[in-house]
């Protein structure tokens, strides 16, 4: 049997990692979260306290790759062997990711590590530039979107499930800016930006369950396969 690639891309919270994870474990493929990658790195900055060196002086970054360890072990993501799952999704990553992902060693280390762990081929890959940059190649390239309050309201809920004190979640507002911003910046860099490859499936989820989503990607799948 055909093992492909198959490369999810497209903006913050359209519920990329949700169907690429379901459409993984469907046809027993394995799932990579790009994202979470460039998050591990992200956090690294921070905890490095080098994120004011870094604005000012961006080609430090190559300290900060030298020696990096990602890498996912079952569901968990290992930053330089310690798990990261949980720490990578803080606000405090969120904010700066945009950040760290537009320069060019980083991504150039990223996309190095991401080539090597399909090279098997039989994975989800998900992300911003996997259609485009990663795997031009995949045989199957989907752009998964959606309106942006459909989006915020996703993000909430999630918040909402893990928040312990509901007077601390943020507003839809706040989330949609949020969501915007990091859009704007992730389209607008110089490497890699994200864009839609012209022969990406192009699937707007906003009134998608999620398993019909992850019907409609097994299906283009099974075609190819
Ligand atoms: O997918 P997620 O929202 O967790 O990604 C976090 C950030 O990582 C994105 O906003 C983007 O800046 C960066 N990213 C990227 N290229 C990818 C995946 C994520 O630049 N392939």
């Amino acid at each position: 049997e055909k093992r492909i690639i198959i490369a999810i891309d497209g903006p913050a919270a359209s519920g990329k990692s949700t169907t690429a994870r379901k459409v993984a474990d469907r046809l027993g493929y394995t799932y990579i979260d790009t994202g979470a990658m460039y998050r591990s790195v992200t956090l690294k900055a921070i905890e490095s306290g080098l994120m004011d060196t870094l604005r000012s002086s961006p080609e430090r970054v190559v300290d900060l790759l030298a020696g990096l360890s990602v890498c996912f072990s079952g569901d968990r993501i290992m930053l330089d062997g310690r798990d990261v799952t949980l720490a990578i999704r803080e606000n405090r990553v969120s904010r700066e990711v945009s950040f760290i992902s537009s320069l060019k060693p980083v991504r150039d280390t990223m996309r190095q590590m991401q080539q090597d762990m399909g090279r098997g081929r039989g994975v989800v890959m998900d992300g911003r530039d996997i259609g485009t940059v990663v795997f031009p190649d995949a045989e199957l390239k989907v752009f998964l979107t959606a309106d942006v309050r459909q989006r915020a309201m996703r993000r909430y809920a999630e918040l909402a499930v893990k928040s312990g004190d509901p007077s601390e979640l943020p507003c839809l507002e706040d989330l949609e800016r949020e969501i915007l911003d990091r859009d704007r910046a992730d389209a607008e860099r110089e490497h890699a930006p994200l864009k839609k490859h012209p022969d990406a499936r192009e699937l707007d989820t906003s009134s998608l369950t999620i398993d019909v989503q992850t019907d409609m990607v097994c299906s283009m799948a099974e075609d190819i396969l």
